[in-house]
């Protein structure tokens, strides 16, 4: 951290005194550690990657890049990676060499022509509720993005995946087994602020899900199962959850499995229904099982033993970890079958 912190110093203040109004146009946040393999997940959004002079110069071809919002100096290579989106950088190299800033906006006398991804307005003064509000007000891309979002007024701002076509969909919850492991063996106050990181695995939080259920009359929940190298698609209707006054009970309707070889209902399949459960974590366990223990993760669990069909929030698959402990959907289908990525999504419908 010491070393890390002086390293950045002289460079910094290079920065500010060459740079003029660039630092108040760039925000400067970190750089952190993935696996390559993440970067396939294809939530990385590089624009371009180019040799440039200096760290002010890879600054200045951002600005005027009418996309760019986001852009990771190589110190040693003086590498310029431009991405459209995003807070923070992931290198797989080494983290020190990298330096990472994201733009504020870009205006002018009269108003701003770029705001942060979910910012809008003439001064970028206005963030959208959820991934659908920025759909539904066409002040978003029509990309997949990582995006600003505050699901309560006045509330946290967050940073989501946003697939602002098809509705716009919120990715409530991001589960890559070729990221790096977040542990998602967590507290029930950890599961309902959220946690995680956007550029690998996260959990949006049950306050923060509640609060956008709170926006609209309806919502689909979508499930994407990634294994084998292809992905697949199911959806509930009418999802919605309660209140933590009231645990956070789940509501799902009915289930379509869009296309032929998608994922079966794990979810409100007959006697395994989880509709009308509360949500428990370890240390706030409805299910009268050990489920959050048993599957190492914090779900909408039965009162049996059987806890669900699926373990959204489970581990990584490896050597030596227990089948129910693993990313699965469906005992039959992650039986053998190396998950590679389960994302939740929701949508106003
Ligand atoms: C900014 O102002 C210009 C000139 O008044 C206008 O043409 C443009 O549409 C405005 N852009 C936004 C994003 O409001
Ligand atoms: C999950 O967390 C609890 C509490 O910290 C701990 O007792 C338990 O061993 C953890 N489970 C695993 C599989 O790490
Ligand atoms: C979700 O349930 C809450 C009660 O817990 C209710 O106030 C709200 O209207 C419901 N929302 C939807 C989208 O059904
Ligand atoms: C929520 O959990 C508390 C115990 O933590 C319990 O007293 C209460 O009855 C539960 N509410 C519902 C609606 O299940
Ligand atoms: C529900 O489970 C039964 C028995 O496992 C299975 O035959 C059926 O296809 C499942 N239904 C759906 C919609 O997945």
């Amino acid at each position: 951290m010491v070393a890390r912190f002086s390293l950045l110093i002289p460079i910094f203040q290079l920065f500010m005194i060459v740079s003029g109004s660039f630092d108040s146009k760039f925000l400067h946040t970190d750089v952190f550690e993935e696996l390559e393999m993440c970067k396939h997940a294809g939530y990385h959004f590089r624009i371009s990657e180019i040799t440039t002079f200096s760290l002010i110069d890879c600054g200045r071809r951002c600005l005027k890049d009418g996309d760019c919002r986001r852009f990771m100096y190589d110190k040693e290579t003086k590498q310029c990676a431009m991405y459209e989106c995003g807070e923070n950088c992931i290198t797989d190299g080494d983290v020190n060499r990298k330096i990472c800033f994201r733009l504020l906006s870009v205006c002018t006398e009269v108003n701003c022509t770029r705001c942060p991804i979910g910012y809008y307005g003439d001064q970028c003064q206005h963030i959208i509720q959820d991934c659908s509000d920025g759909y539904q007000k066409s002040v978003t891309p029509q990309n997949t993005l990582l995006s600003f979002i505050q699901p309560s007024l006045n509330g946290a701002i967050l940073e989501v995946i946003c697939i602002f076509t098809y509705g716009g969909l919120t990715h409530i919850t991001h589960r890559d087994a070729r990221c790096k492991e977040t542990d998602f063996n967590k507290t029930w106050n950890e599961y309902s602020t959220g946690f995680g990181n956007s550029h690998g695995n996260y959990w949006l939080g049950l306050e923060n899900i509640f609060n956008i259920l709170q926006s609209h009359n309806r919502f689909k929940l979508s499930v994407q199962i990634i294994y084998d190298g292809h992905a697949s698609l199911g959806s509930y209707y009418h999802f919605n959850i309660s209140s933590a006054h009231d645990n956070y009970s789940i509501s799902l309707g009915e289930f379509s499995n869009h296309a032929q070889g998608g994922p079966v209902n794990s979810l409100t399949n007959g006697t395994f229904s989880i509709n009308g459960r509360p949500f428990s974590t370890y240390d706030r366990d409805f299910s009268n099982n050990d489920c959050p223990v048993r599957f190492n993760s914090g779900w909408w669990y039965l009162d049996d033993p059987v806890c669900s069909r699926a373990n959204v929030n489970g581990r990584r698959p490896a050597i030596g970890v227990p089948f129910e402990e693993t990313l699965h959907w469906q005992d039959d289908l992650g039986k053998g079958t190396e998950i590679d990525a389960i994302n939740l999504r929701i949508r106003r419908d």
